[in-house]
């Protein structure tokens, strides 16, 4: 049942081309420029007119959350904001008829984006689900949504389902961004080709298999990790950190890079990796100059570059290669090599990789 591999989450971490291709499969067709969500029919009008988009949910859902933040607002014009849930169902919320609430669950039983949702349809809000569990909870709760047809995901931490998220939710920001007139017809167009060619570009960030395994056996004994990344690659570093802590007991940390100066700079000495996600996109220079930091501090720096990069590679101690990608799609790619990562030095640390301590699949208690 595992496929041949060693664990489920190994599988469900190779499976992302295909999952990911599954999920844009009859949705999108870029040659003819069409771009279909069942789920939002009936709902594009409230979609259209929301005032505001509140996604929430926990977990890596929630860093999906955060990516799809940047797509809305960049491709759409409106205004975001990303919930825990368990946050905002107790803050007695300001929510309306005219929020459009996306909750994100991949096991769809989550209690607190329950709940979540629950309080916002009780204040007349629009709320539409991105679950990957067919028939659970959340979708029967939900006025709408759309499945991210992954597959079931069997390993405790997520893979498969927050890149097939990230890809309903790209194509509900440039459907949106379409309607809405913001998103001009030929970059529509050049974005769909660009998403279509993603399940291919994340088949060849599978092939970095090897060089990481040889860079976690080399950080496999670390105590702290530290995970930094700029616009659509700030979530990835949260993601990357989480995956770390959950499956390895390392502590892991993620930030935007911008925010290391206003603190997590005091951490970095000659012991502390520093996991940078720097691929070539609006901020690369900037990144750049915040790997510089790390290293005139002797932080080790570890690097998910694009294809091709010369900057960075003379930075720093260790580069993974992935292919080159739209900023906004660039998530979906880089994280794939975090993912590879932490499993490797799960299983180097002889930790319980599918079923980590203290985690559940399913989290049905608050
Ligand atoms: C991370 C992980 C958790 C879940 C979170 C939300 O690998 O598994 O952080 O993402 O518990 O779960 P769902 O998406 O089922 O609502």
């Amino acid at each position: 049942e595992k496929g041949g591999y060693d664990h489920f989450m190994l599988k469900e971490i190779y499976e992302q081309p295909k999952s990911i291709a599954d999920c844009l499969r009859g949705r999108l067709d870029a040659k003819s420029g069409r771009l279909v969500l069942g789920g939002l029919r009936d709902y594009m009008n409230k979609f259209q007119n929301a005032e505001r988009i509140i996604i929430t949910a926990c977990g890596t859902s929630w860093h999906a959350g955060l990516v799809a933040e940047y797509l809305f607002e960049e491709f759409a014009r409106v205004p975001v904001e990303v919930e825990y849930a368990s946050e905002f169902r107790y803050r007695n919320p300001v929510v309306g008829e005219k929020d459009f609430i996306i909750a994100i669950s991949q096991s769809g039983e989550t209690a607190d984006t329950l709940a979540a949702i629950e309080l916002a349809k009780s204040k007349g809000a629009t709320i539409f689900g991105v679950c990957n569990v067919v028939g659970s909870s959340i979708p029967r709760t939900t006025h709408a949504g759309s499945y991210t047809h992954a597959g079931p995901e069997i390993g405790v931490a997520s893979t498969k389902a927050f890149t097939a998220q990230i890809s309903v939710l790209a194509m509900m920001a440039l459907k949106l961004g379409y309607q809405r007139g913001t998103l001009p017809e030929n970059k529509y167009i050049q974005l769909l080709h660009e998403l279509e060619a993603i399940p291919g570009k994340v088949e060849q960030a599978l092939k970095t298999n090897d060089a990481i395994k040889y860079i976690a056996e080399e950080y496999k004994d670390v105590r702290n990790a530290l995970y930094l990344g700029r616009g659509y690659n700030f979530p990835v570093a949260l993601e990357g950190a989480l995956k770390l802590k959950e499956i390895s007991y390392i502590h892991a940390e993620g930030y935007p890079a911008a925010e290391m100066k206003h603190g997590p700079i005091a951490l970095i000495d000659e012991e502390m990796p520093v996991f940078f996600i720097a691929t070539k996109d609006s901020s690369y220079e900037k990144v750049v100059s915040n790997i510089q930091e790390v290293k005139a501090r002797k932080g080790k720096v570890i690097a998910v570059v694009t294809e091709g990069d010369t900057q960075v590679k003379a930075l720093a101690d260790h580069v993974i290669e992935i292919p080159e990608t739209h900023e906004a799609f660039a998530p979906l790619v880089a994280v794939v090599p975090l993912q590879l990562l932490s499993y490797h030095i799960a299983v180097m640390r002889g930790c319980n990789v599918d079923q980590p301590r203290n985690l559940a699949k399913s989290v049905t208690v608050e």
